[in-house]
């Protein structure tokens, strides 16, 4: 087992920098995410570690060792592609067994040990039943599910997991992630794992690095990334409903107070000096989750909106408001009734209210 490190690492195809200056501390036994929206670069940044591309600058080490020019086979990961491909004429068995058999001699294993630790894997994601099976026999989740035990069958340094789920319904994909994360803590395997999915990232992940356009904004543990993103990218990227970001300009600076399209908002935030000055655009992050909605005017609620969409969850709804000339979402327990078109009062939580430099996208406070 291993830590993997990038060091600078970039990667270009022609104009398209697809991974850019990326550093990264990825330590052993690690389950580490990788998020971002398609095109980010993810899958690039999986390639380069595991010796499929090659960085154009940067280093790349897995377990202390710079491995920048050794092939493939020589860093002993195991990687799981978005596209995998399994072996047609082969039977499921066969398929899953392949990476021991080629290497059987080099891990000591007989035929029986193999058989064992096949049927184990298989048993875990629930593809025992099919081992006598061919690919062509098998629906495309059963078919991803052999993917991932072909992988998950050696015990390499580092398991590379590019989307491994996303052929799966999303029933199974749920009870998947649940497999993946028993069977990576039963085997301790550093994991690096690729998604556009934040619910998945965030449920499996010890740490997730945010990725958009070839960068890395932000690593942190799922906590660190849903209480403090440290960039409007991140912001909307992690949680669901994700967060509302409202365009305001800052009207008093002493004590914060913020002019937002059709209403004011005073934040009670006192700013070191320096920080904004009056006229600055700011965007104001506010979780749904912070927006309460009240039938009467309590004390302290100032701001009024419409009703415009209902959503229910089952336990609870999103419920869009119009305010001002702004759209925002509070989630809300089932509840509270409220119809559409019905005037509410709206009470948001300024103490967990996340403020942004409009011009860098990034958190001020
Ligand atoms: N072999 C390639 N040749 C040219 N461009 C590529 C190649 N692979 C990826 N790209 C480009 O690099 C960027 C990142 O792609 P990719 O790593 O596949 O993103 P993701 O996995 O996050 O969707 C995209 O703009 C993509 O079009
Ligand atoms: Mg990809």
């Amino acid at each position: 087992m291993a830590d993997v490190k990038l060091r600078g690492v970039t990667k270009k195809f022609g104009r398209v920098v697809a991974v850019n200056r990326v550093t990264l501390d990825i330590s052993d036994g690690e389950f580490f995410a990788i998020l971002g929206p398609s095109g980010c670069g993810k899958t690039t940044l999986l390639r380069l570690i595991a010796g499929l591309e090659f960085p154009d600058e940067g280093e790349i080490l897995i377990g202390g060792r710079v491995v920048n020019n050794l092939h493939p086979r020589d860093r002993d990961v195991a990687m799981v592609f978005q596209n995998y491909a399994l072996y047609p004429h082969m039977r499921v068995f066969d398929n899953i067994a392949f990476p021991l058999m080629v290497r059987r001699r080099e891990l000591g294993l007989d035929k029986e040990a193999i058989r064992r630790r096949v049927v184990e894997v298989a048993r875990v994601l629930g593809i025992e039943g099919l081992l006598d099976r061919y690919p062509r026999e098998l629906s495309g989740g059963q078919q991803q599910r052999v993917a991932l035990a072909r992988a998950l069958v050696r015990e390499p340094k580092v398991w590379l997991l590019d989307e491994p789920l996303s052929n799966l319904d999303a029933k199974l994909r749920v009870q998947m992630r649940a497999e993946l994360k028993s069977l990576q803590r039963k085997f301790g395997v550093t994991t690096v794992y690729v998604t556009h999915d934040q619910g998945e990232a965030m449920s499996l992940a010890d740490r997730i690095a945010v990725m958009n356009e070839g960068r890395v904004l932000q690593v942190g543990t799922p906590d660190d990334l849903y209480l403090k993103p440290l960039d409007i990218f991140v912001a909307t990227f992690i949680g669901s409903p994700s967060t509302n970001i409202i365009p305001c300009n800052v009207v008093s600076v002493e004590t914060l107070e913020l002019e937002c399209a059709g209403f004011n908002l005073k934040t009670g935030i006192s700013l070191d000096p320096g920080i904004l000055k009056l006229g600055d655009k700011v965007y104001l992050g506010v979780r749904p989750e912070h927006v309460e909605i009240r039938k009467s005017q309590d004390e302290g609620v100032t701001l009024k909106g419409k009703v415009t969409i209902i959503e229910p969850l089952g336990s609870q709804s999103i419920v869009t408001l119009s305010l001002g000339s702004e759209s925002i979402r509070a989630l809300t327990s089932r509840d509270l009734k409220v119809d559409v078109g019905e005037d509410v009062y709206i009470r948001i939580d300024v103490s967990k209210t996340l403020l942004y430099d409009a011009k860098t996208g990034k958190l001020l406070l």
